[in-house]
């Protein structure tokens, strides 16, 4: 086992219980917890954003408990709160996908759920934030991100991180009954 894989399983593994919160000026990245998840649940089910997160129907309580511990016993998946600051205000999730230790890469995914905090740039400060704790606290390689071609907000945000565009999924999801484009996006940690 490389020294790599080891450090990324055992950091990806604890971290949701001892990482400490990661800040920014406008944005906080802390550990998601139960009490959290009501509140993630009801932006999940927002009839504007069930598509944006590829959901096909509602979320129940039941379901969403179950996802829950699943996530918080994956070591590849690291899942964070966000708080819109300085208000500490909770307003979204973010989290890396996928964690592969062999080739040191991860999907990134997040869900700003309160409207009043879209274009705040508190979505933009938090995936600086996820990047850096990515490359330098897991020691990734790589960080990934699908975005519908339509989501002109998301499309904006990744690009302004640097994530660049590494091409076109035709037809790849089938949305509000019409197959739709998604776009690829990669960012590589820059030594
Ligand atoms: C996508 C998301 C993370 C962006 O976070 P945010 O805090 O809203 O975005 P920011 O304010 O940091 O930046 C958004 C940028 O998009 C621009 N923008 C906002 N609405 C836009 C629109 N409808 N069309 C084009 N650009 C738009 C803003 O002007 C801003 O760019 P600027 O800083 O150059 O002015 C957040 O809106 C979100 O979670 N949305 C719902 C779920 C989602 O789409 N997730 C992504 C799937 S991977």
């Amino acid at each position: 086992m490389s020294n790599n894989y080891h450090r990324v399983r055992i950091e990806a593994g604890k971290k949701r219980r001892v990482q400490r919160m990661l800040l920014g000026k406008s944005a906080r990245l802390r550990p998601f917890e139960w009490s959290d998840a009501e509140k993630y649940r009801t932006w999940v089910n927002d009839s504007e954003i069930i598509n944006l997160v590829d959901r096909v129907r509602p979320v129940t309580a039941v379901e969403h408990r179950r996802w829950y511990e699943r996530i918080s016993e994956d070591s590849q998946i690291a899942i964070f709160a966000v708080d819109a600051m300085p208000d500490e205000k909770f307003v979204g999730c973010i989290w890396l996908y996928g964690i592969d230790p062999r080739h040191r890469h991860a999907e990134l995914r997040i869900l700003i759920g309160n409207r009043e905090y879209w274009g705040s740039g508190v979505g933009t400060e938090a995936i600086r934030i996820l990047i850096d704790f990515a490359f330098n606290k897991l020691n990734l390689h790589k960080v990934y991100a699908y975005v519908l071609a339509s989501n002109q907000r998301a499309l904006k945000t990744f690009r302004k991180v640097g994530f660049i565009r590494e091409g076109v999924l035709k037809q790849e999801r089938y949305v509000n009954g019409k197959f739709v484009d998604v776009v690829r996006f990669g960012c590589v940690r820059k030594v």
